[in-house]
């Protein structure tokens, strides 16, 4: 047996990993700062205006918001929705600066006018506008950026709804995480002025929306003068997907893939009529369809073709912390 092919007794990587059973220390640490951040943006009184709703009004500070759409890459092709938007810092600055279009929505009246005023003085009404209604009932389909201050368990509550919003679109938040949704970015800020939450500091987290990978997937692939069938089993919770590839009655093993939205990027060591051969594969999800490339082989002999899987059997994709009664279904 290859050291490449699967050893079927070992238990599977989502039963057993750290991120299950172990601490995860950067969450836990994203954790007590979400809690006493909660503290401070649940404390009445802790904003210039008292907000409505869920959480009082604090403002982000500019050079915060400023991060967060850099950090999203906000551009013109961009539509930012801002969830507790506040004066309407967040989605006038997305348009000024960064050439987007969007809206806020809040439940306040007076800082909802406050916003609308401020996009009209910064020259871009036609492009942000803030609507007076709650961030949980606001269909949120047309947005490629999601951005919020929230308390934490209102960011559990939003969790679902911005998992099923269209692979590859960017959420980020500011000073709260995502419970065991692990975030694919995260920076701290000096910023002096800021006295509520961890004062003199501020977090920000970035997720990418992943595609539905879970399942079984079927490619042809010319190797060795033949054509050879690629048969993929993958599981996955968020944006990590563990796998394995049969080819030739043999299994091998995947290393642990990370999307990107829709993309994934894995290499695979196959041993494939009787010779070691090598993969890069790169390619994009669109519902039941992988379309990509991968590179075969290394120097000189190294190609590049084009790489196609298609979906056999969809598989139920890990977005909580209970598992689904398929994961592990694949081994
Ligand atoms: C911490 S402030 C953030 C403001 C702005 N997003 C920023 O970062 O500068 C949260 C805002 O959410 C609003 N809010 C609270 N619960 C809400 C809900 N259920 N629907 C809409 N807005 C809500 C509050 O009125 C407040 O303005």
């Amino acid at each position: 047996m290859d050291a490449d092919d699967i050893d079927t007794g070992e238990p599977g990587f989502f039963e057993t990993g750290s991120d299950e059973k172990g601490f995860d220390m950067d969450r836990v640490t994203r954790w007590v700062r979400g809690f006493a951040v909660a503290l401070a943006l649940a404390a009445p009184g802790a904003g210039a205006q008292d907000g409505r709703g869920d959480v009082v009004y604090v403002p982000t500070p500019q050079i915060v918001v400023d991060e967060m759409l850099q950090m999203a890459k906000v551009g013109p092709k961009d539509y930012v929705i801002d969830l507790g938007s506040g004066d309407g810092r967040i989605v006038v600055t997305a348009a000024k600066q960064f050439g987007a279009r969007g809206f806020g929505v809040d439940l306040d009246t007076h800082l909802n006018k406050l916003a609308n005023e401020r996009a009209s003085k910064e020259g871009v009404a036609d492009r942000a506008r803030f609507i007076e209604q709650n961030l949980f009932e606001t269909d949120l389909g047309s947005a490629t950026v999601i951005t919020s201050y929230l308390l934490p368990e209102m960011n559990l509550k939003l969790r679902p709804k911005l998992l099923s919003l269209k692979p590859g679109t960017r959420v980020v938040a500011h000073d709260y995480a995502m419970g065991d949704w692990d975030p694919d970015d995260e920076r701290i800020l000096i910023v002096p002025e800021k006295t509520v939450g961890d004062p003199g500091k501020s977090y920000v987290y970035l997720w990418v929306v992943p595609a539905r990978v879970a399942g079984r997937w079927e490619s042809q692939l010319p190797v060795g003068g033949r054509t050879v069938a690629y048969q993929f089993a993958f599981e996955q919770r968020y944006q990590v997907v563990q796998g394995s590839v049969r080819i030739d009655q043999r299994e091998f093993r995947l290393p642990q893939i990370r999307l990107n939205g829709e993309e994934m990027n894995f290499p695979l060591n196959a041993t494939i009529g009787g010779s070691l051969v090598s993969h890069r594969f790169r390619g994009w999800v669109k519902d039941d369809v992988i379309e990509g490339t991968v590179t075969i082989g290394e120097g000189a002999g190294q190609r590049v073709t084009p790489w196609r899987a298609k979906l056999t059997a969809r598989g139920e994709a890990r977005m909580s912390a209970v598992a689904p009664a398929l994961a592990g279904a694949f081994r």
